[in-house]
């Protein structure tokens, strides 16, 4: 066990780097189309660099007809005109690299568009391509012509049914996520051929890293039949399908991008697998995400049925894929947000934020930072994190745009909630919450564009935003200067081995572990509590440390009889 951690640490080439995550739709608008594009990155370089960030990951910005935001891609080597040109792209990347950082694209590869060319040909009758996509009869057909009903009782991931009825091929396709994306046979070997040409097609433009969009998902089960229950077992299903490793295994090292920074999305996994995704004897992926932590709030695991974050089990879930990835030599990215989840400051701090709540937003946002940042694996960063952006302010089902909480919308409707009760859930869930535009400036649009913005600004940028964070003592911004330079020149955060500690019978809300490499350890103690509560600092072995090198409070409480009192959603990083 120890000699797979030690290989771990000495092949990882990212341990001590920082990602940071553009949303490119909604980053910078350099001509007021009301769009985020590729010259509107380039011209906030110096505000990332001086945030101190190592690799930008860039969501898709390839041709696409957007009915997922570029996640449905029409041509993989291509830029789309709304976000730029070729040549704008070549000098981000340089650009970057002038100021030291690395740009990481985002691979699409599990399903395309179907308005890509491959779709277009197999529409066309054209049989390779149709060998391409994943295609049946229907349930009950009478034959060609006769739809029948779906192959399977499938469930798509945004809502209905996985199957899409194609009158041209006279078959059913499969799509996972929306009927407009269809999924790839990754079974078919001219398929693994065209996807390790696009990886390698960017890799010899120039870029450093890739991050893989729900790659766990591209070897489906060899029987394709119904799941028990509503459909939406299907997931777990296709999940780390039978083929996955050897698919990723052959990808990399046919685009040769082993030992490059590359990340995984992982939908529905395992640690298992997980292990083997990451680990770098595997010669697959540098890290993965999960998403376990980011459940504990979904009522009965339905993502739509609202609840507070039972603290318990999220202690429970990071526990669970901190030791276990580090027991079997594999590495997690760290993260609370992505352009997928709602804003973590608003879902684990409640409502009513923005310092009505005696400045809670600040501590909760400088909470997780610090709680993210000291555990193992790499800290990942997403647009807006920084500056402590919330959740969208949106009031009505018209102000979303998202393909996923408008089908949800719908088929809360259709299950019988009242409009009020679907729009807070819309409200709470929506990946759009993620979305909103980064907040520049206190003025017009938040400094995004000069045009009118494709998602509407939240009104919180008066008082949220990069122009009065930037160089402000104590700011959410020079927050994370301070905890990104912490980290990056920590050999203890980076390399040290993790153990979670018990926090006492007190503390049920806190989540606490410790660093340790060689005689160097660190400890984190983390308060997910709205009211004040108190540690065992004897049971953390913290009752004789010494420096604490970043706190949410600043300082740190009273200890008395062994006890350490925390404030509402105070955090600790000390150097015992
Ligand atoms: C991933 C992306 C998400 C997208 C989905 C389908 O989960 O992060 O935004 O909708 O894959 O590509």
């Amino acid at each position: 066990m120890d000699e797979k951690v030690n290989t771990m640490t000495a092949q990882s080439n990212n341990k001590n780097s920082v990602v940071y995550e553009i949303y490119v739709k909604s980053f910078c608008d350099s001509d007021g189309d009301g769009l985020g594009d590729l010259p509107g990155i380039t011209s906030k370089l110096d505000y990332l660099a001086n945030l101190g960030v190592d690799y930008l990951w860039l969501t898709p910005f390839y041709p696409s007809p957007q009915r997922d935001n570029g996640y449905d891609v029409s041509d993989y080597c291509a830029v789309d005109p709304r976000y730029g040109t070729m040549e704008d792209f070549d000098e981000l990347v340089a650009a970057a690299r002038e100021r030291g950082m690395g740009i990481m694209l985002d691979m699409v590869l599990c399903h395309t568009s179907n308005q890509h060319e491959w779709f277009q040909r197999a529409l066309a009758g054209e049989e390779r391509y149709q060998r391409y996509y994943i295609l049946r009869d229907g349930k009950g057909s009478m034959g060609p012509g006769d739809p029948g009903e779906p192959p399977t009782n499938w469930q798509c991931v945004f809502g209905g049914s996985a199957w899409e009825w194609e009158p041209r091929l006279g078959k059913w396709y499969l799509h996972m996520h929306d009927s407009s994306q269809p999924d790839v046979d990754w079974a078919n070997p001219d398929v693994r051929d065209e996807m390790a040409g696009v990886v390698r097609f960017w890799k010899e433009r120039g870029v450093t890293g890739f991050r893989f969009d729900v790659i766990n998902l591209i070897s489906k089960p060899e029987v394709i039949e119904d799941v028990p229950g509503d459909g939406s077992a299907c997931r777990a299903l296709v999940a780390d399908g039978p083929h996955v490793h050897q698919y990723l295994k052959e990808l990399v090292e046919r685009s040769g991008i082993d030992g490059m920074v590359t990340v995984g999305e992982m939908a529905s996994t395992g640690l298992e697998n997980c292990i083997r995704y990451t680990n770098p004897d595997e010669h697959e992926l540098g890290m993965s995400f999960s998403f376990h932590h980011l459940k504990v709030d979904y009522r009965d695991g339905n993502k739509w049925k609202l609840m507070d974050p039972d603290i318990v089990q999220l202690r429970r879930v990071l526990r669970e894929w901190q030791e276990g990835m580090q027991a079997g030599g594999g590495c997690n990215a760290l993260f609370w947000c992505n352009h997928d989840q709602p804003r973590a400051i608003t879902r684990f701090g409640g409502t009513g934020l923005e310092g009505q709540r005696g400045g809670s937003w600040e501590h909760v946002g400088k909470m997780l930072a610090i709680c993210s940042f000291a555990m193992r694996g790499t800290p990942y960063i997403f647009q807006g994190e920084e500056l402590g952006m919330t959740n969208a302010d949106y009031t009505s089902i018209e102000q979303f745009d998202d393909v996923e909480s408008h089908n949800n919308y719908r088929i809360l409707l259709e299950g019988g909630s009242s409009q009020e009760e679907a729009l807070r859930a819309i409200q709470a869930r929506s990946r759009d919450n993620g979305r909103t535009p980064m907040q520049w400036t206190a003025g017009e649009n938040a400094g995004f564009t000069c045009g009118t913005p494709w998602l509407a600004v939240p009104a919180n940028h008066v008082r949220i935003n990069a122009e009065d964070e930037v160089g402000a003592a104590g700011s959410m911004y020079e927050f994370y200067c301070e905890l990104i330079a912490l980290r990056k020149g920590s050999q203890v955060l980076a390399d040290g081995t993790v153990r979670f500690l018990d926090t006492g019978s007190g503390a049920p809300k806190v989540i606490a572990f410790e660093r340790v490499l060689g005689s160097e350890r660190v400890v984190a103690i983390c308060s997910f509590d709205s009211e004040g509560c108190a540690v065992d600092a004897d049971g953390l072995g913290i009752a004789a440390c010494g420096d604490v090198l970043l706190s949410t409070h600043g300082g740190i409480g009273k200890l008395s009889h062994g006890a350490l009192a925390l404030r509402p959603y105070e955090a600790l990083l000390i150097a015992c």
